[in-house]
């Protein structure tokens, strides 16, 4: 990808053919050709690359682009300590799942840039600074803590357990980031961020199938389900699988698929969901009965309650397997400010009211006092975190003329401003 080739935008160019083309820049960054899926985890090469395009795109604006304390990038317009209560975000992450969708992140990060092209070729003037945001290791993909980027700077995330974080090769956090130019002493909680965001609107691929039903392009969401990680040990010992006597084996398998399905039925009972979709087995050999299992569950749903009656239960399983389960993150029930929820339906009113069970920076970023919502654009599969993601070229658009409106409302001359 040619990060500084192309034209030098000098003048404005229309949100949709400015998507377009920032659209196939992108699609080839991380891709695997296996499976089609995205390969794009937290501080490696091709989050480097990433940045490096976020950085280019930015420039190409005439954007500041400023790094916070945990890495995030901010593309300025305008100056954020130049106006009391901050500017408005707009923007998502750029990061992915194991073999993910091209849409879930950075559909948010492209559209937010297209959305500023849209309204500057209508000449329009902000009266507060705008700034895109790139968050980082939103998935928790490499680390295992979702939204890591915005839960170091809300504090939600301590700089010393970021530090520490290992990914499955053995390499810390604080590694990774120096390794990507990053200094990891400086990562921690970061209020003088913070207090440049006036509001936060992210725009998001849908991950479900509520758009599809509704018959409608582009949704305003209303809350996120409460959710969380857990991790799961469950020792054992190492036998060869021909001569050891089952009386005589002591397999973690066996509780690690005790735990999988007791997690769907407890799932079921109460209402919620749960997932089991990660585990580790040492030695990993075939003809070897296993030393250890380490498995992650994720739970979710409407109720906390429900999600708790969940986890309480394995967490009985797992003690009773002489294992453990602890919590690797929560985000709690998530409901968006209303007054910033109200001003973006009353500039989107056919726009349909979705909550959803996907967790998001804005959920972390709601949960710190921000004022924040999101807009999600169709998704025709209804499919997310899997290749087969998708949202057409057409609705990609809308969901660019609607973020636009939403910031025209927001930045809008002072006349205009509720
Ligand atoms: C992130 O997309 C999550 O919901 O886990
Ligand atoms: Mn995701
Ligand atoms: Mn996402």
């Amino acid at each position: 990808m040619a990060l500084d080739g192309g034209p030098q935008l000098s003048q404005p160019v229309a949100g949709a053919a400015s998507f377009d083309r920032m659209w196939a820049e992108l699609t080839p960054v991380g891709r695997a050709a296996a499976t089609g899926g995205y390969r794009r985890f937290a501080w490696t090469t091709v989050d480097s690359t990433l940045r490096e395009w976020f950085t280019a795109e930015a420039g190409r604006r005439g954007l500041d682009v400023v790094r916070d304390r945990a890495g995030n990038q901010w593309a300025w317009w305008g100056n954020p300590a130049s106006v009391p209560g901050g500017g408005v975000v707009i923007g998502s992450h750029l990061d992915s799942v194991p073999d993910g969708g091209a849409f879930d992140g950075p559909l948010g990060v492209v559209s937010s840039f297209a959305a500023l092209d849209s309204l500057r070729a209508q000449g329009f003037a902000p009266s507060r600074p705008i700034a895109v945001v790139n968050f980082g290791d939103e998935e928790g993909a490499r680390f295992g803590i979702a939204c890591a980027g915005s839960r170091l700077i809300t504090g939600a995330l301590s700089a010393d357990r970021a530090r520490a974080l290992r990914d499955a090769d053995g390499t810390s956090l604080a590694d990774a980031m120096s390794g990507a130019g990053f200094d990891p002493t400086q990562v921690g909680a970061d209020d003088e961020t913070l207090g440049r965001i006036g509001c936060f609107v992210e725009l998001h691929v849908e991950q479900g199938r509520g758009l599809i039903d509704l018959g409608q392009p582009v949704a305003v969401s209303s809350q996120i389900w409460p959710h969380g990680r857990w991790r799961i040990e469950l020792p054992g010992e190492a036998n060869h699988a021909g001569t050891t006597r089952l009386v005589d084996r002591h397999d973690p398998m066996l509780a690690c698929a005790e735990l999988i399905l007791a997690a769907r039925q407890a799932a079921q009972r109460h209402g919620s969901v749960a997932t089991m979709g990660k585990v580790s087995i040492q030695p990993n050999g075939v003809n070897a009965i296993a030393s250890h299992v380490t498995a992650w569950l994720d739970a979710r749903g409407a109720d906390p309650d429900a999600v708790r009656a969940v986890v309480d239960e394995l967490a009985g399983l797992a003690t009773a397997a002489d294992g453990s389960l602890e919590l690797e993150s929560w985000t709690d029930s998530t409901v968006f400010d209303a007054g910033l929820s109200d001003r973006v339906r009353a500039v989107l009113p056919d726009a349909p009211v979705l909550s959803t069970g996907a967790g998001h920076d804005a959920g972390i970023l709601a949960n710190a006092g921000v004022p924040t919502t999101m807009l999600f654009v169709r998704n025709p599969t209804g499919v997310s975190h899997s290749p087969v993601e998708h949202a057409e070229t057409d609705d990609c658009h809308r969901g660019v003329d609607a973020l636009a409106a939403v910031v025209a409302e927001l930045a809008g001359p002072p006349a205009t401003v509720r």
